[in-house]
């Protein structure tokens, strides 16, 4: 018996891997893919089951659950549990195009630019370009190298995000803004984590 979740999640990667196949564009596909996503918030059955979703530690890496690795196309689909008030590091995540889904709670996301020409070792100069709270249905494009971090509310906050490739095995950038430094660190660890 498929439950619900499951066909839901199942009908997500359908349209995931028919996209892959028809849109060659990367913009174009990404855009492509947000109501398929926003599709996936929206199932009821989804959320309630979120509920029993393990917290993701945030040590010195990050956390992402992983739901499933596409075999194809190497698209991931990661869970995302953070505790009431944690901030992520101002962060990018390298070549990856990332499609972030608020599942549950709110979190305010902060967009930075970069004003240096990234020439000098461990130095870079962002500021912030915006700032804005998202909650349940939400879904945000972070494109590669987009500088931005995030920061969730008074409640746990749950995101499922797709990712073009699992992450964890690249460096990716992180910003000091007020020392002005840069380095690189290893993206979120991935912990398998079955959906059904
Ligand atoms: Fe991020």
């Amino acid at each position: 018996m498929v439950s619900q979740t499951e066909s839901a999640v199942r009908r997500f990667i359908t349209f995931t891997r028919n996209l892959h196949f028809e849109e060659k564009d990367m913009e174009r596909r990404w855009e492509k893919l947000k109501p398929f996503l926003r599709e996936l918030l929206a199932d009821p059955e989804i959320r309630a089951r979120s509920n029993d979703w393990p917290e993701c530690v945030q040590k010195d890496r990050a956390e992402n659950l992983l739901f499933y690795e596409d075999p194809d196309f190497g698209f991931v689909i990661n869970g995302l549990i953070k505790a009431p008030n944690t901030r992520t590091q101002i962060h990018d995540h390298a070549h990856n195009w990332t499609l972030y889904g608020v599942l549950d709670g709110s979190e305010t996301i902060e967009r930075y630019e970069r004003l240096d020409d990234g020439s000098k070792p461990d130095y870079a100069d962002v500021r912030q370009t915006d700032k804005f709270d998202v909650g349940p249905g939400v879904v945000d494009l972070v494109r590669p190298w987009q500088i931005h971090a995030e920061q969730s509310g008074r409640e746990r906050t749950v995101a499922i995000i797709v990712r073009s490739e699992k992450a964890g095995g690249f460096l990716q950038g992180r910003y000091d803004p007020v020392n002005k430094k840069y380095w690189q660190g290893y993206g979120p660890r991935q912990v398998p984590y079955k959906l059904d």
